[in-house]
């Protein structure tokens, strides 16, 4: 199959998102777990994919992300990788798969080699070793802090994280490690706004935001989510775009370049989203 847009491959790479940060303007990102979709992204022009390990909660059916594997991160980087014509990819790291060094460089060889651009990892600053060492070898990181659903039973559940000034204290201190270490991108995940801003304008690395408020400097929401596709209660942070009014056509297509632009002109996400 070839897939029709004539837009060069993979248009965005890191360097286009620190520009973007440079200069102001916002990126958008979604999860994505297929060719089709990604197809579909490539002429909403959205700027980053993530191929998520939400994979197990909104393709697979199960209960956390806790489940999948890195051959399911495999498989799915692959079939987003052949679709895609424009974004930069990163790809979760699952659950367990970086426990140690060892293990860490070899989920990373498996999904890099599948396609992605940058791998997604979540904890504190105990993930600088990591960092480092994979930075080194030419991996770029997106180090994911705040809610990190892959420690929901550590956490007691899916809730905002860095409510306390303490709490906030050591989540910019595990930023400020992280980028020391080389991390390449930070996403936050529920976090209160004014603490993702904080984050925004410290750091010169590019911050993705998922109900952590409208200064970060791109956002992320899961694609299933955005198009209304619901299995439990959504979080306060989505948005439904397939039903938006500025969605003129009213499909996935037109969701996505609704998204797309929402973000850039800084329409989404608004302070109802954020905690
Ligand atoms: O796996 C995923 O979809 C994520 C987002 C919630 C950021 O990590």
């Amino acid at each position: 199959m070839t897939y029709l847009t004539d837009k060069p491959k993979a248009s965005i790479t890191l360097s286009t998102l620190n520009k973007f940060k440079a200069s102001g303007e916002k990126f958008s990102c979604l999860t994505c777990y297929d060719a089709s979709f990604a197809h579909l992204m490539a002429i909403a022009n959205i700027d980053a994919i993530l191929v998520g390990d939400s994979v197990g909660m909104v393709v697979q059916g199960r209960e956390s992300t806790l489940p999948v594997t890195v051959d399911d991160m495999v498989y799915h980087t692959k079939n987003v990788a052949n679709a895609n014509q424009h974004a930069l990819i990163l790809t979760d790291l699952p659950f367990m798969s970086y426990a140690t060094i060892h293990d860490a460089i070899a989920s990373s060889r498996a999904v890099m080699q599948a396609g992605a651009n940058v791998v997604k990892i979540e904890g504190d600053g105990e993930l600088a070793d990591i960092v480092r060492v994979l930075t080194k070898n030419g991996v770029p990181t997106c180090v994911h802090l705040g809610l990190t659903p892959q420690s929901v039973n550590v956490l007691g559940g899916y809730k905002v994280q860095g409510k306390t000034q303490e709490q906030a204290d050591k989540l910019l201190k595990d930023c400020e490690i992280l980028v020391d270490a080389g991390a390449s991108m930070i996403l936050l995940e529920c976090v209160p706004a004014w603490l993702a801003r904080q984050v925004t304008q410290t750091f010169a690395v590019p911050v993705i935001g998922i109900g952590a408020g409208v200064d970060c400097d791109g956002q992320v929401l899961v694609m299933h989510d955005m198009l209304g596709v619901y299995t439990r209660k959504p979080a306060k942070f989505v948005k439904d775009f397939l039903k938006d009014d500025a969605n003129k056509t009213g499909d996935i297509l037109g969701a996505f370049i609704t998204y797309h632009q929402a973000v850039k002109n800084r329409h989404f996400p608004s302070v109802e989203h954020a905690f």
